[in-house]
């Protein structure tokens, strides 16, 4: 079945689709005949992003809102049920980068991090799953390389990201009568937006660092997930690090201690620690 075929008509909420890898999945999808939902917490953004997506004559519902608010993501999907009837696909893509070591971590940086990139998925899929249970639909977390590791500096991403590895685990052995697919996607370093800004250990959002890292375009993740989503895939890992990472946890654990080691190094150097 192309994507034409099985998107048409479908409901998808994609979070934190105003900008970024959200924005070019919604995109996609919207392309292959989905009605979208487009969230993000700044409502001129989302009111850009569904302007521009209603131009290009996709149906789309403006849902602004914080997925780390549990009585928003309950809101927000009620929207959805009053506008069309159904929910087919959930993608838990809203995220913040972070980063810091431990030792210099405000509590406030882990409250806004694992807020978001954990709690946020696990709000808006509790009050999603009694309707993707309705259209045997699909819930998609989007995750990272970085939340296979513990990544030195990265504590904070890396732990609300493993924490989407041991959810979509869980949930694929207890969804699996119930014909809900639950899914994972590990994403590698993708182009970012230019004004792109991430979470720094005081708790504050700044701009993200220029990285000289080979980064994947955010249209060819759009389209993994896509097929993630039709193929009703348990887990996909992108790119070709992303594939050697893989390759060396199963079967060269020594290799990772390596990789963490120059990682640590590496951040120790970026930030003149
Ligand atoms: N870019 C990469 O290299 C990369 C690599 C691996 C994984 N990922 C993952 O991919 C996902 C998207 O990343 P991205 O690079 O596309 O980020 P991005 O360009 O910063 O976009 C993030 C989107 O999420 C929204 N958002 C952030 N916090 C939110 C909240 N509390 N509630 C609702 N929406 C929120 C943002 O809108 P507002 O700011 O207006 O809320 C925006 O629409 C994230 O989960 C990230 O961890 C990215």
């Amino acid at each position: 079945m192309t994507g034409k075929e099985y998107f048409k008509d479908k409901v998808v909420f994609v979070t934190g689709s105003s900008k970024g890898i959200g924005k070019a999945t919604a995109a996609l999808l919207g392309d292959y005949g989905a009605r979208i939902c487009v969230n993000g917490r700044n409502s001129e953004a989302v009111e850009l992003t569904c302007s521009e997506f209603e131009a290009g004559g996709i149906t789309c519902l403006r849902l602004p809102g914080d997925v780390s608010d549990s009585e928003q993501c309950k809101s927000m999907i009620g929207k959805i049920i009053r506008e069309f009837g159904r929910l087919d696909v959930l993608v838990n893509n809203a995220g913040i980068g972070s980063h810091g070591k431990f030792k210099e971590l405000d509590v406030k940086a882990w409250d806004k991090v694992v807020g978001i990139n954990l709690m946020g998925a696990i709000y808006m899929t509790t009050y999603a799953l009694p309707y993707l249970s309705e259209t045997k639909g699909s819930v998609i977390f989007i995750s990272t390389l970085a939340g296979k590791l513990g990544m030195p500096g990265h504590s904070t991403y890396s732990v609300s990201k493993m924490g989407l590895t041991a959810l979509a685990e869980a949930m694929q052995v207890e969804l699996k009568k119930e014909r809900i697919h639950t899914g994972i996607v590990y994403v590698g370093f993708t182009e970012n937006e230019d004004n792109k800004q991430i979470l720094y250990p005081d708790g504050s959002y700044k701009k993200l660092p220029a990285r000289n890292q080979k980064q994947a375009k955010r249209e060819d993740v759009a389209m993994s997930i896509a097929k993630a989503i039709r193929r009703r895939k348990r887990s996909i890992t992108l790119t070709a690090v992303g594939k050697l990472q893989k390759f060396a946890l199963r079967f060269m654990p020594f290799a990772i201690k390596i990789i963490l080691k120059k990682a640590n190094n590496d951040y120790d150097k970026m930030y003149d620690h």
